[in-house]
């Protein structure tokens, strides 16, 4: 068998017991860079060491940031740079994250030396435009020198900066990072507005780093002074929802399932998940919840015997749009029609995740019906499991790993090497639960 292949069957008993999932990959890089930023030593408790933020943490390494990680466990210590990166010396390799590629484009647009980014096949294929405007209306010089149009590799000339109002044309928490990154440097006052609340990270980071960032208009408008100076501080890294998700989502569809899930980061605007699972009629608990900067809290699932469709609004999508390839499972087994609209950014993600959701329900018998921007499922049809491919997307891989423990027969996934982009214990968690 491939290292890279995985199967699932069918389990005759629940998932049951108690998990840590790993840390959180958006925090993790949004950590790494404003630690790498700041002015002194930050030690991180539960760094996600995936793949995607290894890149990140990498860059900033080339940067002149100085991380030390203690063997064996998930604790790093980055000694900034105090504001005053050095040109790296080589391209920097973002691998396959749309995140990482993204922030560091705002830091390394403000910095006063040209830098050059890259990434792997499915990153080079995804839409930079949406940055380079922003901070191209900032001053910045990028061009997109990939084979399609307005795609990595980028191509940076770093310079002085200066502040802008910008509207978001999409609900994107990258592209409001990044803006928001470059206003750090830039002169003046620098203002993002969105359409929608998308994740909030990077304004509670800033609070934590103790760069002052005004938020407004119901959570909708970030303002940030240009000439900031993060200070290194401390941070213990909530485990990551959206990794907990395949899990939330296998113990609510696997008969006779009780799971707890420690530590779980319940940022609300990362959650709305376990809203739309529980109006599906899901049993999710919450305790223990602490209201630290990134609150979190323990997750405790049980199994649900009846669960029904439902429909998304459109202000839930970008607070679960990581989890709607693991909805979209939940939603097959789920009674009734599931209406998945308002999500074309799926198709902007690391596959079309429409397209390859729909392509691999189908294919184990799912019911589902495409629409530009998103599907509507009719779940209760029983589903058979076969061979699949993951697309190279780590999060369709482990979602119809899930699908198969409801599956008849065995569920195979090749190209499952992605995982490691965000959930290297995924393999290791799902065989401990499972056998
Ligand atoms: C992320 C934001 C989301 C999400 C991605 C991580 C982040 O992307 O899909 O996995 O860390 O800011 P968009 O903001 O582009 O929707």
């Amino acid at each position: 068998m491939h290292t890279d292949t995985i199967s699932t069957g069918r389990l005759s008993r629940g998932l049951c017991g108690e998990l840590c999932v790993p840390g959180d990959k958006s925090i993790s890089h949004r950590v790494a860079i404003l630690a790498g930023l700041a002015e002194g030593k930050t030690r991180v408790e539960n760094f996600l060491c995936s793949a995607d933020c290894l890149h990140t943490l990498t860059a900033m390494q080339q940067l002149g940031a100085v991380v030390d990680l203690e063997p064996n466990t998930s604790i790093i210590t980055i000694t900034g740079t105090a504001m005053h990166p050095k040109p790296p010396r080589e391209e920097i390799d973002c691998g396959n994250s749309g995140t990482g590629m993204r922030l560091l484009a705002g830091v390394l647009a403000a910095l006063p030396f040209p830098s050059r980014m890259t990434g792997d096949e499915s990153l080079c294929s995804r839409p930079m435009g949406r940055i380079i405007t922003p901070l191209e209306l900032m001053g910045a010089q990028i061009t997109a020198c990939g084979a399609r149009p307005g795609c990595a590799p980028l191509e940076i000339k770093g310079r002085k900066l200066r502040g802008i109002e910008y509207t978001l044309p999409v609900a994107s928490a990258q592209v409001k990072s990044s803006v928001l990154l470059a206003g750090m440097f830039a002169e003046g006052t620098t203002s993002v507005h969105q359409p929608t609340i998308t994740r909030d990270h990077t304004e509670r980071l800033f609070s934590h780093f103790g760069i002052p960032c005004a938020v407004s208009n119901g959570g909708l408008t970030v303002q940030i002074g240009g000439g900031v100076f993060p200070q290194a501080n401390n941070i213990s890294i909530p485990a990551d929802f959206s990794s907990a998700a395949f899990w939330v989502v296998a113990a609510c569809v696997v008969p006779g399932s009780e799971l707890l899930l420690r530590r779980v980061g319940l940022n609300p605007t990362r959650t709305a998940l376990l809203h739309v699972l529980r109006r599906m009629g899901a049993d999710i608990q919450i305790s223990n919840e602490q209201r630290t900067c990134e609150p979190y809290g323990d997750i405790i699932v049980r199994s649900a015997a009846n669960l029904h469709g439902t429909e998304l609004e459109a202000s839930e999508i970008p607070n679960l749009i990581d989890e709607i390839p693991i909805l979209a499972v939940a939603s097959a087994f789920a009674k009734g029609k599931t209406t998945i609209r308002h999500a074309a950014e799926l198709r902007v993600k690391e596959s079309d995740r429409i397209h390859t959701i729909v392509t691999n329900l189908r294919a184990v018998g799912g019911e589902v019906e495409e629409f530009d921007d998103g599907m509507i499922i009719t779940g209760g049809v029983p589903l058979n499991g076969c061979v699949l491919d993951s697309f190279g997307d780590h999060r369709i891989a482990m979602s119809f790993l899930i699908a198969g423990l409801c599956a008849e027969g065995s569920t195979t996934l090749h190209h499952c090497e992605n995982i490691n982009t965000s959930y290297p214990d995924f393999a290791k968690h799902l065989r401990q639960l499972t056998q």
